[in-house]
């Protein structure tokens, strides 16, 4: 068991579940995912099942659940976004990747995310490349991206 999660425990007081989602960021910030030996850890100090708890998490964009690759491109596909055509681009990097929503491409190289917001809901739909964020995206500009990023990722 990782002594990190422990020290993150000690924080908070046992049982109080509306700590619950506070405790999962902070493990998360530590570790960089929720893994399955941390959510049963957090599971026994919380007297919460692990289901419940995967539950819980599954309902926030920002829990991973496994590594992320190198490069992780997350879409927006919040009501503004949606509205501004983020469903052609989630189509075009589906399309341009073959991964779906919250998968890693096995060899680890790219994780693709979808999230409900990123707060630039007025120039959407809104792209982000690790840190960097592309605003207004259009679907046509997806395949150029991704071969720059395949680029990228085997000249590292
Ligand atoms: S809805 Fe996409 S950034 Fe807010």
């Amino acid at each position: 068991m990782s002594k990190d999660i422990e020290q993150i425990l000690k924080k908070y007081k046992p049982g109080r579940r509306e700590e619950l989602i506070p405790i999962l960021q902070e493990v998360q910030d530590e570790n960089g995912l929720l893994s399955e030996e941390a959510i049963i850890r957090v599971g026994k100090y919380m007297g919460l099942s692990t289901t419940k708890i995967y539950g819980l998490a599954t309902f926030y964009d920002q829990f991973r659940f496994l590594p992320a690759g190198k490069i992780t491109i997350t879409v927006c596909n919040g009501t503004s976004c949606f509205l501004n055509g983020s469903q052609a681009v989630i189509s075009a990097i589906r399309e341009a990747t073959g991964l779906s929503e919250g998968q890693t491409s096995r060899d680890g190289s790219l994780s693709y995310e979808v999230v409900t917001c990123m707060g630039g809901c007025n120039n959407g739909p809104v792209v982000r490349i690790n840190d960097e964020y592309s605003t207004r995206v259009k679907p046509e500009q997806i395949p150029a991206l991704i071969k720059k990023l395949r680029f990228i990722i085997e000249n590292d």
